[in-house]
C-alpha cells in the first residue's frame, strides 16, 4: 500500500566518509531541464478535460514511432518493445468515455469496451476521483524475455519507466497535470484490457488532467 507518512521518513542518498568531492561545474540553463524542473506529481486534487490532440501528443511522446516500427520515441532493450499503451478515458473531448488501445503503428485508437468508475481502479483515491484520463503501460514479457530470459523482465519494467517518464515531462509541457499511481487493482486493469497477469501484465500507470485545485 502507498504510504504518504513514510515518504520523508530518512533522507534517501549514500554518503561515502571523505573530504575529497570534486565539485561539478554549474548547471546552465536548458530547455529540456526547465521542464524537468517543472514537473511535479499533484498533491492537491486534479480535474478538467483534455483535449483529443493533447492525448495525441502525450502517446506519441510516450512511445510513438519515429522512422520506423523499431526507431520509437523511448529506447528498448534489443528492438524488442514489449510496451503496450491503453487508455481509460472519463473527460477527453472529443472523445466518447471508454477503455481504448494506442495502435502504435498508425497512431489510432481502438475502443475495447467501457471503462468503469476510477473508484473501482484505485486503492485509494486521493485527488484524483476527477482524472480525465488513466494511461496503462502494459508489459507483453514474452517479447523480451525470448530473447533475454530472466533479465528480460528487468528491461521490460525499465522500458514503461521511460515512456511514463516521457509522458509526465510532455503532460507538463502542455500545462496539464500528471501522476504515476501504484495504487490500483492490479486485477481490475488486467481485466480491463484483456491482460492475463503472467505473460501480459501492467508495467505502470498514471492519472492525468488539466488543472488541480
Ligand atoms: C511508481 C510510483 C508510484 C507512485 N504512486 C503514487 C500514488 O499511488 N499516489 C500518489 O499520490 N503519488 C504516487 N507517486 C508519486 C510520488 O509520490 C512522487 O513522485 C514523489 O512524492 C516525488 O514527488 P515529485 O514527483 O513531485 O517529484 C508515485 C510515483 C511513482 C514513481
Amino acid at each position: 500500500m502507498y504510504q504518504e507518512e513514510s515518504k520523508y521518513f530518512q533522507v534517501p542518498v549514500t554518503l561515502y566518509p571523505t573530504d575529497h568531492r570534486l565539485p561539478l561545474p554549474k548547471v546552465k540553463d536548458n530547455s529540456l531541464q526547465k521542464i524537468m524542473k517543472e514537473r511535479r506529481s499533484p498533491t492537491s486534487r486534479i480535474y478538467g478535460s483534455i483535449t483529443l490532440e493533447e492525448l495525441s501528443s502525450i502517446l506519441f511522446s510516450a512511445h510513438g514511432i519515429v522512422e520506423d516500427v523499431h526507431r520509437r520515441m523511448i529506447p528498448s532493450a534489443g528492438g524488442t518493445h514489449p510496451l503496450e499503451i491503453y487508455i481509460l478515458a472519463w473527460d477527453v473531448d472529443g472523445l466518447e468515455n471508454g477503455t481504448y488501445h494506442h495502435n502504435v503503428l498508425d497512431n489510432t485508437l481502438v475502443k475495447l469496451g467501457d471503462v468503469p468508475p476510477i473508484d473501482d481502479i484505485l486503492t485509494t483515491l486521493n485527488h484524483f476521483k476527477d482524472s480525465a484520463v488513466m494511461l496503462v503501460y502494459s508489459l507483453i514479457l514474452p517479447r523480451t524475455t525470448a530473447k533475454y530470459g530472466e533479465r528480460g523482465y528487468r528491461f521490460a519494467i525499465l522500458e514503461a519507466g521511460h515512456s511514463v517518464q516521457n509522458v509526465h515531462l510532455q503532460a507538463t509541457q502542455l500545462g496539464l497535470q500528471s501522476c504515476e499511481i501504484g495504487s490500483f487493482f492490479d486485477d481490475v486493469v488486467c481485466r480491463l484490457i484483456g491482460a492475463d497477469g503472467v505473460d501480459h501484465v501492467i508495467g505502470t500507470v498514471n492519472v492525468i488532467a488539466r488543472s488541480k485545485e
